[in-house]
C-alpha cells in the first residue's frame, strides 16, 4: 500500500515492548486443574519433538471432551489423543504439541471429527472443523485456500514441527468501572503500511474474530481473521474445542507458527509461497507469537454503534482480550491491531480506535496500530491521540464523551450519519470554555 508521504506517526515502533524481550521467565510447565498438556513436560527439549502424554489413548466419549476419530464409540475409528472442550465461562488452558495439531488437523481435512458434520449437532455452538465445505463449489478463493493448507500438510510431513502451541480461554467477570477511570492512555504508534502479522512480531496480535473462532476459514470468508488462520493453520484446530465466544470472552493463542506468505485479499487473495518462521520459542517450546480472538459487533445502522451498551460492550471485550492477571505493565508487550470490527462488521474506525486505546490503557499496553493503507485514517487518529493526551483527558473522562456524543448527536438524529463527527464533537466539547466543568464532572460522577 503506497501512502504519499508520511508512513507513520507517534512512537518508533522500536520503542514499545515486544515478546520475548519483555516477558519475565515462565513458570515451569505443568498439567493443572485449568491446564491441560498432552505432552511430558519433563521431557520436553529444545529441537525435539514433544513426547505426547498420555502415551495410551484414554477414551471420553462425554460432553466435557472432543468425541475423537479414534474412539471405540466411533464407527471410523483411527489413532489421535483425547482433548477438553474451552466451554463457555470456563477460564481453562490446553497446550498441544505442533506435531499432535498436525494430526488432528489431517483429521479435520479427511473430515473424520464425530459428529461434527451437522449444524443441528449437539456442537451447534462450535465452529466447524471437519474440511467438508472447503471441497464444494467451484470457487477460487477455496482453490488458493487448499494451495495454502497444502503448503503447510507438505511442510509438517517433511519435517515434524518441534514446538508447543497453549490455548487459552478467558473470561472477564470483573469489567472495569470505565466511568470512573482516572487511566491517562498510554503510547501509540500508529502506521499505514504493514500488517499486524509481519510488522506487529512479538506483540499480542489482534484477530479480528468471530465468536464462532476462525469465522469462515473452512467455508467462503477470507478476510483478515480467515487469512491469519490460513497462514498459521494450527489457530484452526482451535475450532474443535472452542466454543462460541461470550460477549466477556476471549480465546488467545501462543505459539502458533506462519507457514505459508500471501498476497491480495478477500476476492485478490492468492498463495505465495512457503514462510520460514524464525520466531523465538520461549521455554516451553512455543514461538513467541500471541494472538488473541476478539469478536466484534456486526453492525447494519451505523449510529448502533455509538449506543452507550454497545460501546461499553466493545470496551469490555477488547479488555478482556487485553488484560492479564497479576501481570506487571512493564512486562507486557504492546496490542497490536487496527480495523477490529471495521470491515465485514462494518464499524466506524475512528470510534473503533478510541475503544481500543481506552481497553489497552486499561489493560496497561501500547498501541500500534496498522491502518491497512488508509493515510487519512492514521492522520485523523493519530491527531486525536496527541489531543487527548496533551489535554490529559483520562479513560473515564474519554467514557463520558462518547456517551454526550450519543446523547447530544446520535439518539436524536433522524438521518443515517450523525451531522457532527465523533472527532469534531471531542475537539470541540474539551476545548470549550466550560470543559473543565464537563470533564470534572465526568471525573466527580465516579
Ligand atoms: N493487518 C492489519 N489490518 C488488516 C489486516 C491485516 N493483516 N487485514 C485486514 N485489515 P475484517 P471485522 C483491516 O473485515 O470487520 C471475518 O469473517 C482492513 O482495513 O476482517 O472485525 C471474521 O471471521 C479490514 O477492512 O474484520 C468475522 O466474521 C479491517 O481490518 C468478521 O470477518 C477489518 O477486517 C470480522 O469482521
Amino acid at each position: 500500500f503506497l501512502c504519499p508521504n508520511t508512513k507513520w506517526q507517534g512512537t518508533p515502533i522500536d520503542e514499545l515492548n515486544r515478546l520475548p524481550q519483555c516477558a519475565p521467565p515462565l513458570s515451569h510447565l505443568k498439567s493443572a486443574p485449568h491446564h491441560t498438556v498432552t505432552v511430558r513436560t519433563d521431557l520436553l527439549r529444545e529441537g525435539e519433538v514433544p513426547v505426547p502424554y498420555p502415551t495410551k489413548f484414554k477414551d471420553a466419549w462425554d460432553d466435557l471432551s472432543v468425541k475423537m476419530p479414534c474412539s471405540e464409540k466411533n464407527l471410523f475409528p483411527m489413532e489421535t489423543e483425547p482433548i477438553p472442550l474451552l466451554k463457555s465461562r470456563m477460564n481453562q488452558s490446553l497446550t498441544l504439541s505442533q506435531e499432535q495439531i498436525a494430526c488432528l488437523l489431517a483429521n479435520a481435512f479427511f473430515c473424520t471429527f464425530p459428529r461434527r458434520n451437522s449444524r443441528k449437532s449437539e456442537y451447534g455452538n462450535y465452529p466447524e472443523i471437519n474440511f467438508y465445505r472447503l471441497f464444494e463449489g467451484p470457487s477460487p478463493r477455496k482453490i488458493e485456500k487448499l494451495k495454502t493448507l497444502l503448503c503447510y500438510f507438505r511442510r509438517v510431513t517433511q519435517t515434524t514441527p518441534k514446538g508447543l502451541v497453549t490455548f487459552t480461554r478467558q473470561t472477564l467477570n470483573n469489567p472495569p468501572d470505565w466511568e470512573s477511570s482516572q487511566t491517562q492512555l498510554t503510547r501509540l504508534h500508529i502506521t499505514c503500511e504493514g500488517t499486524i502479522e509481519e510488522h506487529g512480531y512479538g506483540m499480542l496480535q489482534v484477530d479480528f474474530a468471530n465468536r464462532f473462532v476462525g469465522g469462515g476459514v473452512t467455508g467462503h470468508g477470507l478476510v483478515q481473521e480467515e487469512i491469519r488462520f490460513l497462514i498459521n493453520p494450527e489457530l484452526i484446530i482451535s475450532r474443535l474445542f472452542t466454543e462460541a465466544l461470550e460477549y466477556n470472552e476471549c480465546l488467545i493463542i501462543t505459539g502458533a507458527e506462519q507457514y505459508s506468505k500471501y498476497s491480495g485479499y478477500a476476492e485478490s487473495y492468492k498463495w505465495v509461497g512457503i514462510h520460514k518462521d524464525e520466531t523465538p520459542r520461549d521455554d516451553w517450546q512455543r514461538r513467541c507469537t500471541e494472538i488473541v480472538a476478539i469478536d466484534a459487533l456486526k453492525y447494519r445502522h451505523f449510529l448502533e454503534q455509538f449506543l452507550p451498551e454497545k460501546m461499553t460492550r466493545e470496551l469490555n471485550k477488547a479488555y478482556c482480550g487485553f488484560h492479564r492477571n497479576n501481570a506487571n505493565r512493564k512486562h507486557l508487550s504492546a496490542v497490536a491491531t487496527g480495523n477490529w470490527g471495521c470491515g465485514a462488521f462494518g464499524g466506524d474506525t475512528r470510534l473503533k480506535a478510541l475503544i481500543q486505546f481506552m481497553a489497552a490503557a486499561e489493560a496497561g499496553r501500547d498501541v500500534a496500530y496498522f491502518t491497512f493503507g488508509d493515510a487519512q485514517l492514521m492522520k485523523d487518529v493519530h491527531e486525536m491521540h496527541a489531543f487527548l493526551t496533551e489535554s490529559r483527558v483520562t479513560v473515564g473522562q474519554l467514557y463520558d464523551l462518547l456517551n454526550q456524543y450519543f446523547n447530544e448527536v446520535c439518539k436524536n438524529c433522524h438521518t443515517t450519519r450523525p451531522d457532527v463527527s465523533l472527532y469534531r464533537f471531542i475537539y470541540e466539547t474539551v476545548s470549550s470554555p466550560a470543559a473543565s466543568d464537563t470533564l470534572n464532572t465526568a471525573k466527580d460522577s465516579g
